[in-house]
């Protein structure tokens, strides 16, 4: 019977320490996102070129890119510095709320996305039906254009690691990756 006690006294320290499982605060996350609109955009939809949107991001892809940054295996000075003294509980509070938020689609050229319309296919089986990301792998839809366009070329030499990107930007033409990410940022 003390056994018995001791086990299950166990088993509910277990249940109740384990911060894996710990639900997110979106009201801190929300405080939080305070620092990073100024860059990302009220609400999360970037108006900036410069600047990726995040409203709508797959949460667990958000939380895989922060602590990128923070380790320093994404290189990006502004955001390695946002991310550097962000605990595993803020980045999943940040990731969270920016998820929750309703992407605003940031357009794209009409002509050149008419032409990416044939390359876009294979992207889905990763990316999710209309690009809307899935798990880990990115929504690439409504996100600028030009953002996307610097990320397959960093995937191209390299400078951003990833495996499969990695093949897959350098099947791509100059032509085709301006084609293609306009296709992406248009779509809703
Ligand atoms: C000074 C401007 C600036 C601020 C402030 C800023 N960011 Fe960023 N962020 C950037 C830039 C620039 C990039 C694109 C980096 C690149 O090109 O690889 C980026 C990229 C990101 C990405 C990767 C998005 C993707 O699609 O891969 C995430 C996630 C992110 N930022 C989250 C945040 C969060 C959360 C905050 C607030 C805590 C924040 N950022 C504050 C400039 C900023
Ligand atoms: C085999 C699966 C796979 C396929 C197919 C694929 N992707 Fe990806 N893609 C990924 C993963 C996984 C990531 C996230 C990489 C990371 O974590 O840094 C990614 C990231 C990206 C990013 C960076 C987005 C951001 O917000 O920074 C772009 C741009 C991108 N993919 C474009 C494309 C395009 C365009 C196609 C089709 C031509 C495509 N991908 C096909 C798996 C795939």
């Amino acid at each position: 019977m003390h056994k018995l006690k001791q086990l299950s006294s166990g088993i509910l320290f277990l249940i109740f320490s384990s911060s894996v499982f710990a639900a997110p605060d979106m009201a801190a996350g929300k405080t939080m996102a305070g620092r990073c609109v100024g860059c990302h955009g009220t609400e999360g939809n970037s108006q900036n070129p410069n600047f990726p949107s995040l409203a709508g991001q797959k949460p667990a892809y958000l939380v895989n890119q922060l602590r990128a940054f923070r380790a320093g295996t994404r290189e990006n000075g502004m955001m390695q510095n946002m991310a550097a003294n962000l605990s595993n509980e803020e980045m999943n509070n940040l990731a969270a709320y920016f998820a929750s938020l309703k992407n605003k689609s940031a357009g794209g050229d009409s002509a050149l996305a008419k032409k990416g319309q044939s390359k876009v296919a294979m992207c889905f089986g990763c990316h999710g039906q209309g690009a809307k990301g899935l798990g880990v792998t990115p929504r690439l839809a409504g996100q600028q254009p030009a953002y996307l366009q610097r990320q397959l070329q960093a995937f191209k030499n390299s400078s951003r690691k990833n495996g499969p990107m990695r093949g897959i930007a350098n099947m791509l033409s100059d032509d085709d990756l301006s084609a293609v990410t306009e296709h992406m940022g248009s779509l809703k």
